[in-house]
């Protein structure tokens, strides 16, 4: 994810940028620049697009902190900084933030993602505006530029700029009208900014971490979304986007990099869960265009007939990127109708399987280091499968033998369990069945367009569920005294059942069982009692009846029954002993919505049992032996 770091201060700001965005580095970039306002009033900017060595270099050609018009020891200098993570247009340096309006008077740097970025480029074009870059986010500084302009204040320009985008946005601004001045704004649920004052210096910094913070205070202030703020030297100025001033007490920080990494959560795994809306778009950035309704995979260069050509679909993963795999495999073959199969890799591997150019092989693993993951797609190779993998880790083993990379852009994730990682590579995968049903002909541009206005709307419904953690916590307590759980689903919800079963596994160490609901009468019933409570997956689908006849016959044997259930819905509620409560959503969508809650459910199960939820006992978060 993108990085960003802002210094209003008594100094001159070219280190203390470098320094910040060295701190932000992690969050993972392949871009990087920074924009001061020079001795001479004139805005200077330095960007380099050379992917990981971006910011040395950056730090290079600006030598010890000077840039053409910077007089050295030049005080009281402004400047933002960022690190981008190439969305919108390829990694170089003219797609490099910041980005500057066409008089050069005002420069930006945003993490995000504007999706009508293409009516408004238009606008702007026909206006007369030359756009430099490929990028969605040089259609803000032009907007803004546009306000300065037309002599609204820099604070003014951004609020308009604010209310023209659809999406999400965190940005920092300068303007060479206001030398002094740095103007920050969050809109929708992009990346954070925090903002503190050095006691010692005086000077006033913004970033994407509070670990970019630590050097100058560890008394900081969150902007929330819908908020705006003014940094000066010494000064932090916060209003709502109406321009009502906000009174913000700052919060004591943790002084060490981990706890400064977990910025305002106690810690990674609760940090990850709230991540998943920006997980979500970091995997739609570059791929889904909201304001055109297509979605192209440009990692993918299979051509037609190759893609044609393939007959069956073999997705393979551990853990929670197996179950990954089996959301995928179902959008998949019901988008693309081709046959498609999700298999545990340590099995896929030692099985001597019937693989060839006609079977599609695609590898789910966040790490990209797994060793039966790895092994697995290294047979596909030997075998002339064409594969693709879908990863977070890039540079990884996974991605020197797979054909094509497909990046989930989740940013790093800390937690051994995974959670925005699996969310993002669900999101991937649902654009790979899209992208291959739509090469295939299976689908059309309208039934493209369709879910690619469903996927526009997916990160703020993830982020509604978000908001049910009250309701998690008394269930939490509740299946905290069971030592045996059951979860229960079917079709595209099964593989999220097993998920939860999983993650209440590996956070609550409680024994929990992940089944096919269709299975209960197979055997599973004789588990039921009083002492075996069951959670089950139970929105509103084609296969909803077919849940609440199980909830019935669970309920019948005595087991507690928690559900899952589609907001208005209140049948289930009479059936249950308890319900949790997701939005209503297309089917398409569900397992995102779902999947949300029993990460929560285990996580708060853990913090009742007095469990690491970042660190659990006997796991690691890469298994890289078998
Ligand atoms: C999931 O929470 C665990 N961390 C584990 O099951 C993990 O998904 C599995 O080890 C696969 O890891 P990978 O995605 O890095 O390949």
């Amino acid at each position: 994810m993108c990085g960003i770091f802002a210094y209003a201060g008594t100094e001159n700001a070219v280190p203390f940028l470098i320094d910040g965005l060295r701190s932000v580095e992690y969050r993972g970039y392949d871009s990087a620049g920074i924009a001061v306002i020079g001795g001479d009033g004139k805005i200077q900017i330095a960007r380099r697009g050379d992917h990981k060595a971006s910011l040395e270099n950056l730090a290079a050609a600006v030598g010890k902190g000077h840039l053409p018009g910077v007089a050295s020891g030049m005080a009281g200098l402004v400047g933002i900084g960022h690190t981008r993570w190439a969305t919108h247009g390829e990694v170089n340096q003219k797609n490099a933030h910041p980005h500057s309006s066409s008089d050069g008077l005002v420069a930006i740097a945003h993490n995000g993602i504007i999706e009508n970025f293409l009516e408004l480029k238009d606008e702007l074009v026909d206006s007369g505006i030359e756009f430099k870059s490929d990028t969605d986010s040089e259609v803000f500084a032009h907007l803004v530029g546009r306000g300065v302009a037309n002599g609204s204040s820099l604070r003014e320009s951004v609020v308009g700029a604010a209310r023209r985008i659809k999406g999400n946005a965190a940005v920092v601004a300068l303007s060479a009208l206001e030398p002094d001045t740095v103007v920050g704004l969050r809109v929708g649920n992009a990346g954070g900014i925090v903002i503190g004052t050095s006691a010692k210096t005086d000077a006033s910094v913004m970033a994407s971490d509070t670990i970019a913070l630590l050097p100058f205070t560890n008394e900081v202030i969150y902007l929330e979304p819908g908020e705006i703020v003014e940094i000066e030297r010494g000064v932090i100025r916060l209003f709502d986007l109406e321009g009502t001033p906000i009174d913000r007490e700052p919060v004591r920080v943790n002084q060490n990099f981990e706890a400064a990494k977990k910025g305002k959560y106690p810690d990674f795994m609760s940090k990850e869960i709230a991540e998943q809306p920006d997980a979500i778009q970091g995997a739609l950035r570059g791929r889904a265009d909201f304001a055109a309704g297509t979605l192209d995979l440009p990692e993918i260069t299979l051509t037609r007939d190759q893609i044609n050509a393939i007959d069956r679909v073999v997705l393979t993963g551990m853990g929670t990127s197996l179950h990954a795999g089996m959301f995928g495999a179902s959008v998949i073959e019901s988008l693309t109708r081709i046959p498609a199969v999700a298999e545990n890799s340590s099995e896929l591997r030692y099985r001597n399987p019937v693989l060839g150019p006609n079977t599609l092989v695609v590898a789910v693993t966040q790490s990209g280091e797994t060793a039966d993951t790895l092994a697995a797609m290294e047979q596909a190779r030997q075998a002339g499968s064409p594969q693709v993998v879908v990863l977070e880790m890039e540079g990884s083993q996974a991605t020197r033998i797979a054909d094509f990379t497909l990046p989930v852009r989740a940013g790093q994730e800390i937690g051994v369990a995974s959670t925005k990682t699996m969310i993002a590579s669900m999101t991937t995968l649902l654009e790979l069945a899209v992208f291959l049903a739509q090469s295939r002909g299976a689908i059309d541009s309208e039934q493209v367009k369709k879910i690619v206005e469903m996927l526009a709307e997916l990160p703020s419904l993830v982020a509604s569920v978000l908001d049910i953690d009250g309701k998690i916590t008394s269930l939490a307590e509740r299946l905290s005294g069971f030592s045996d759980l059951l979860y229960l689903g079917r079709g595209a919800q099964l593989p999220i059942a097993l998920e939860g079963a999983l993650k209440m596994k590996e956070l609550a160490y409680i024994h929990a069982e992940g089944y096919a609901a269709g299975e209960m009468k197979h055997g599973v019933n004789a588990l039921l009692g009083p002492e075996m409570a069951t959670v089950v997956c139970a929105p509103k689908n084609d296969l909803y009846e077919k849940m609440l006849s199980n909830i019935s016959e669970v309920k019948a044997r005595g087991s507690e029954v928690a559900a899952i259930a589609t907001e208005g819905d209140d049948t289930v509620g009479r059936l249950a002993d308890h319900v949790i409560h997701v939005p209503d959503c297309p089917g398409l969508l569900q397992p995102f919505l779902t999947v949300v809650p029993l990460q929560m459910l285990a996580y708060r199960t853990a913090l009742v049992l007095g469990r690491d939820p970042d660190k659990p006992r006997n796991l690691a978060k890469t298994v890289t032996v078998e």
